[in-house]
């Protein structure tokens, strides 16, 4: 341990949310502490209202908790006002949502330009041409013109990380981002996430899915709002591999139905 070691990218101690409504009280979350490196790709599990929106919203700085702290970088995300807030939010975190959130009469490009209208300093075209390089980084490049409801659920998804990744942060959080799509379009996406990764994005995101949960570095498992597991994930998925199998599988089927007594590994008899 030397005194230079940087601090983690996100550091939370003892993280309380309490929702009120009337008389009642939720506690969403009852003291929750997470460190996460830089570069680390972490999936958060848990049955459904274990806290992990809440804790995604507050990690966002979309929320705030009701005690305990939060250190974003180094910096503590609880004193900030909230224009303070709202700066540092654009220029460090890319949020994913389950339900994309593009806005419908807008087109692919005009969606990922967004996040940078709040951006000082930065002109019209420097937008576009950033948005631009944002789509060809989701493989989507050729969809710039088309709106939401000309996109593919999983298009949708990729302009959403588009947008998301438009401010280069350093940070993507992504709450339940494939909970939406099929199994196929859910191993692009991940492909896509690992590829980020990979690029020295830290990633943290929520899902349902043990096989999905399986593609990060590491788990952590909520219930009642605490962390009650965090561990290393062992036999990681890399998506890549999986992509391909699924093409070789298409190429393989394609080949044993073109070529009659042909097996299914595609090698003629
Ligand atoms: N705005 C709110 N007002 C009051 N209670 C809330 C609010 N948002 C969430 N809760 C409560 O807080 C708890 C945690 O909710 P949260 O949305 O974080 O769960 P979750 O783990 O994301 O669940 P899911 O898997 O269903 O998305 C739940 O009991 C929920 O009912
Ligand atoms: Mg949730």
């Amino acid at each position: 341990m030397s005194a230079q070691q940087a601090a983690p990218l996100i550091r939370t101690s003892g993280l309380t949310r309490i929702y009120r409504m009337g008389d009642m009280e939720v506690a969403a979350l009852q003291g929750v502490s997470l460190d996460v490196a830089a570069g680390e790709f972490v999936a958060v599990m848990g049955s459904s209202g274990s806290g992990k929106s809440t804790l995604m919203a507050i990690l966002g700085g979309l929320d705030r908790p009701t005690a305990g702290t939060y250190e974003l970088d180094g910096a503590d995300v609880a004193g900030l006002s909230r224009d303070a807030l709202a700066r540092l939010r654009n220029a460090k975190i890319g949020f994913v949502f389950q339900s994309f959130n593009l806005l419908a009469r807008t087109t692919a490009l005009e969606n990922v330009e967004l996040p940078l209208m709040y951006a000082r300093g930065v002109s019209g075209s420097e937008r576009r041409k950033r948005a631009r390089e944002s789509l060809e980084r989701v493989g989507l490049a050729s969809r710039e013109g088309h709106r939401p409801n000309q996109l593919s659920g999983g298009q949708q998804q990729r302009v959403a990380i588009a947008r998301a990744l438009v401010n280069r942060p350093s940070l993507v959080l992504a709450d339940e981002p494939t909970g939406n799509l099929d199994s196929r379009v859910t191993a692009e996406i991940m492909a896509l996430f690992q590829e980020l990764n990979d690029a020295g994005i830290t990633i943290v995101f929520v899902t349902h899915e043990p096989d999905v949960a399986q593609y990060a570095k590491r788990k952590v498992v909520m219930r009642d709002g605490r962390i009650v597991t965090d561990e290393p994930v062992r036999d990681r998925t890399v998506a890549t591999a999986v992509a391909s199998a699924v093409v070789s599988a298409v190429a393989s089927a394609v080949v044993s139905a073109s070529a009659p007594g042909a097996d299914a590994a595609g090698v003629a008899p």
